[in-house]
């Protein structure tokens, strides 16, 4: 049976862990030839040499995303390997945790960099590359945040950054239809990733307590693999994916 990415080019970012790993290994597993995008080199390697080792493809490119001329350089580099994007994950990000009054310009500049502006610049080079060549086309998937519905206590830089990739997703879908570019977004909730082993979590499924489940990075990454799998003229926009159990965020009592 045909897999359902075959031949697919995806550049994941943030894919030397938590979900953009998980992304990274479903989409080779089902096919695609993947970009590996953070900055640990030795992290992409690993990563890079399981999905080698599973008969999948897979090219690390280290790289700051918080840094334009690497950006660029990492899309050319896609460009000469594999000749085209067909998949753009926009997953690598940071959590912020601090009261609002305490923000400094520079931590809110430095949570924008990789949250908000690096998801941009990966785009505008993937739509580049994207009208371009022939097939023409592709789609952009940005990994959002169930802080986008319903935001965690002190965390405004993140609250916001992912409010802007909302939108991010809405204007890419408008002005990329001219080019066969459409955009989505999924929206996690709480998934095994640095940001839950830091609150002492280091395995998926159930916690101490029903509302404290964890997903696995590859029940999101099933979400990215549909989308990423639809035909070219449909696109499946938006989806929030979190723990049934998420009491917290599903409602109240
Ligand atoms: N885990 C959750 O519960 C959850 C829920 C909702 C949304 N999300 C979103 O999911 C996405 C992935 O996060 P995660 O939970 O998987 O966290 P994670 O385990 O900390 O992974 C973050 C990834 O981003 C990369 N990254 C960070 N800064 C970078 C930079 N300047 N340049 C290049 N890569 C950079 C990291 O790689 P290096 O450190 O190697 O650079 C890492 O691969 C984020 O956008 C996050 O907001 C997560």
């Amino acid at each position: 049976m045909t897999k359902q990415l075959h031949d697919k080019v995806a550049i994941v970012t943030g894919a030397s862990n938590g979900i953009g790993r998980a992304i990274a290994e479903t989409f080779a597993a089902e096919g695609a030839r993947t970009v590996l995008v953070a900055r640990r080199a030795e992290l992409l390697d690993e990563v890079a040499a399981g999905i080698e080792t599973n008969g999948g493809t897979a090219l690390p490119v280290p790289a700051d995303l918080t840094q334009e001329e690497q950006i660029i350089a990492l899309f050319d580099r896609a460009v000469k390997i594999y000749g085209r994007v067909d998949v753009l994950i926009n997953n690598a990000g940071i959590s912020t945790h601090k009261n609002t009054e305490d923000i400094t310009l520079q931590y809110w500049l430095d949570a924008l960099a990789i949250n908000i502006t690096a998801p941009f610049l990966c785009a505008r080079e993937a739509i580049r590359v994207m009208k371009a060549q022939t097939p023409q086309g592709g789609r952009i998937i940005n990994i959002g945040s169930v802080s986008q519905k319903t935001p965690r206590m002190d965390s405004l830089p993140y609250t916001v950054c992912k409010h802007g990739l909302q939108g991010m997703t809405h204007q890419l879908t408008m002005d990329g239809r001219k080019y066969g570019v459409v955009s989505s977004i999924i929206h996690p909730g709480a998934t095994l990733s640095s940001f839950t082993t830091r609150r002492g979590r280091a395995k998926a499924g159930a916690g101490a307590t029903p509302d404290d489940y964890v997903m696995a990075g590859e029940d999101v990454a099933k979400v990215a693999v549909l989308m990423a799998a639809l035909p070219p003229e449909v696109n499946l926009y938006e989806g929030t994916i979190l723990p049934n159990n998420m009491r917290s965020f599903i409602g109240r009592g």
